[in-house]
């Protein structure tokens, strides 16, 4: 079966080609317009790049052209990149969505679609579970909860094939640092690396259900080659809840020394705690398995090492 990766060359979308290859799938294509991603992050993996946006309906079209199965992630993710400029954040996350699923209905593909927990938003309550109302805070939530809602209107009008998974706050390698948008645990190492203060914004006891790149390329892996299907959107996490305290300690370890933290103002809108309910998303994969916190973050940093040593080698 021919897989289609949106956002392929992206941090999550290279960690699942290259586990779609490793499963023997194959043809992979990554279907990305390289706007947050690099064609580097698929060197080794084997997957076949196609350079193209979601928003270009016959692009498209030609790169789904006899695919079984599309794991759609592209999109401009982070809440402040929506804040910046919402009309972006929403053409490439809801219309282009809509382009995927719709691209997909006129030859029958599965499609996974990469929502997000912060559809959420700030309301009370933990864990998080799907049938929470959702509330989006941000134009970025908004246009995740379009996508999911895409997703489901596609499976109940057309009965076309999807799932829509709520990713929590995804970590690992190729995970990039050197955005504004950056999210907070390569913005740690990397902070860590150069020896700067690692910056926390509040009293760093906002908890987080941190998961790791390899458990989510996993499942959507997973979802796409068995072609999961369920009519409501299922939150993809372990359920568990760890501060940015935590994190820093097992940084701390990671690297073999303490770091200096300094504490700036809370971030506004910031939800101050994030923790998945688990029970759907175990039993649609009841053999998913999350990855030890310490062992993932010290893969990561060896991976931010790497790339700060190949930054400094001559041409
Ligand atoms: N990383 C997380 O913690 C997290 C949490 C919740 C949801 N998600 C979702 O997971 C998906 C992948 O996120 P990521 O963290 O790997 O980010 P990423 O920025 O590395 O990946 C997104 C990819 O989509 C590509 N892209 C953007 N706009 C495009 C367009 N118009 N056409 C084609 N390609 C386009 C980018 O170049 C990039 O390669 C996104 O949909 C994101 O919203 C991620």
């Amino acid at each position: 079966m021919k897989i289609v990766v949106t956002g392929g060359a992206g941090f999550i979308g290279s960690h699942v080609c290259g586990e779609l290859l490793r499963r023997g799938v194959p043809e992979v294509v990554a279907f990305d317009d390289l706007s947050t991603g690099t064609a580097a992050n698929l060197d080794g993996t084997g997957a076949d790049l196609r350079t193209g946006t979601i928003l270009d309906r016959d692009a498209l079209a030609a790169a789904c052209a006899g695919a079984g199965s599309v794991i759609h992630l592209a999109a401009l993710p982070s809440v402040p990149r929506s804040l910046a400029d919402p009309i972006a954040s929403h053409e490439a996350n809801a219309t282009g969505t809509l382009n995927v699923l719709d691209a997909a209905r006129t030859t029958g593909a599965y499609v996974v679609v990469a929502s997000s927990s912060s559809v959420y938003g700030t309301q009370p309550g933990f864990p998080r579970t799907e049938d929470m109302a959702a509330y989006p805070v941000s134009p970025y939530a908004v246009s995740k909860l379009a996508a999911e809602s895409y997703a489901a209107a596609y499976a109940r009008s057309f009965a076309a094939p999807t799932l829509a998974v709520r990713l929590f706050n995804v970590f690992g390698p190729r995970q990039r640092a050197d955005s504004p948008y950056a999210a907070v645990i390569p913005r740690f190492i990397q902070a860590a690396l150069t020896g700067q203060p690692l910056q926390v914004h509040g009293d760093g006891l906002q908890t987080r259900d941190f998961t790791f790149v390899a458990s989510v390329a996993d499942v959507l892996c997973e979802a796409a080659i068995r072609k999961i299907t369920h009519d409501r959107p299922v939150n993809l996490a372990f359920g568990t809840r760890t501060s940015l305290v935590t994190v820093i300690d097992l940084l701390a370890q990671a690297l073999a020394r303490p770091l200096d933290v300094v504490h700036l103002d809370p971030r506004p809108g910031d939800v101050r705690d994030s923790q998945a309910g688990t029970d759907l998303f175990r039993r649609l994969f009841p053999a998913a398995r999350p990855h030890d916190l310490l062992n993932a973050l010290t893969d990561t940093v060896a991976w931010h090492r790497q790339q700060a040593v190949a930054a400094s080698m001559p041409g």
